[in-house]
């Protein structure tokens, strides 16, 4: 299974959001992190500007909802366009409610856990997904340290999807930079979200090629 790199428009110049979608234009997807100042202490964008980046945009969008109530809003984003939305369990009522009404929408139905919040309880919820993303920050701001201590999840999470013998894409974000990304991989990995590494290189497209192959090892 090759590797996919997502980045993160979080750390690219908001006043230019749709150039800086054709910056990252060899990615997988485009990450865009959509945050209420509720389920975490920061505030980004909400839906219509997320409905006209679906539009300019040259990569499909991986929508990540860090927000509350997603059984309310989700869906609205795989309606606008997203290839993939990803919820967190911590803030969803009813996920598995959730992650069929988003694959009927078309989307991909993904869903986040915080640092902190163990695999074992969501292991019978994976036939529901197409991918899990293991945080490997506390959600909220880019430019933050890979916690190391989230490898084991991540081994545990990819044991769990093997064993189940399920395709689900196994996604990490926060701190993902040439130093970390392959440890990651090694751990199970194969979707990389990278905010800081990526559009705080001096050569983007070259970025992203380096990650790739780092992942792909
Ligand atoms: C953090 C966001 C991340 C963030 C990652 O809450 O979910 O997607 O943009 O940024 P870096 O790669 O800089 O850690
Ligand atoms: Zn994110």
């Amino acid at each position: 299974m090759s590797s996919l790199i997502t980045p993160s428009i979080l750390s690219a110049d908001f006043a230019n959001l749709e150039s800086e979608l054709h910056a990252i234009g060899t990615a997988d997807y485009a990450h865009v992190d959509v945050m209420d100042n509720h389920f975490v202490p920061n505030l980004t964008l909400g839906l219509p500007v997320f409905e006209r980046l679906a539009q300019v945009s040259p990569v499909p969008l991986d929508a990540h909802l860090m927000i509350a109530d997603p059984d309310r809003w989700a869906p609205a984003y795989a309606e606008a366009g997203a290839a993939s939305v990803t919820f967190h369990a911590e803030a969803a009522a009813a996920p598995v409610r959730l992650a069929r009404e988003l694959r009927r929408l078309g989307a991909r139905a993904s869903m986040a856990l915080r640092p902190a919040t163990p695999v074992e309880p969501y292991v019978d919820l994976l036939a529901e997904l197409d991918m899990l993303l293991i945080m490997t920050v506390e959600p909220g701001f880019g430019g933050q340290s890979f916690i190391e201590g989230t490898l084991p999840k991540i081994r545990r999470a990819r044991q769990a999807v093997s064993a189940a013998g399920l395709d689900v894409w196994i996604q990490v974000d926060g701190g993902v930079s040439r130093e970390t990304i392959e440890r990651a991989a090694d751990a199970g990995a194969n979707v990389f979200v990278a905010g800081s590494a990526v559009y705080g290189a001096e050569d983007v497209p070259q970025e992203i090629a380096t990650l790739r192959a780092l992942a792909d090892g």
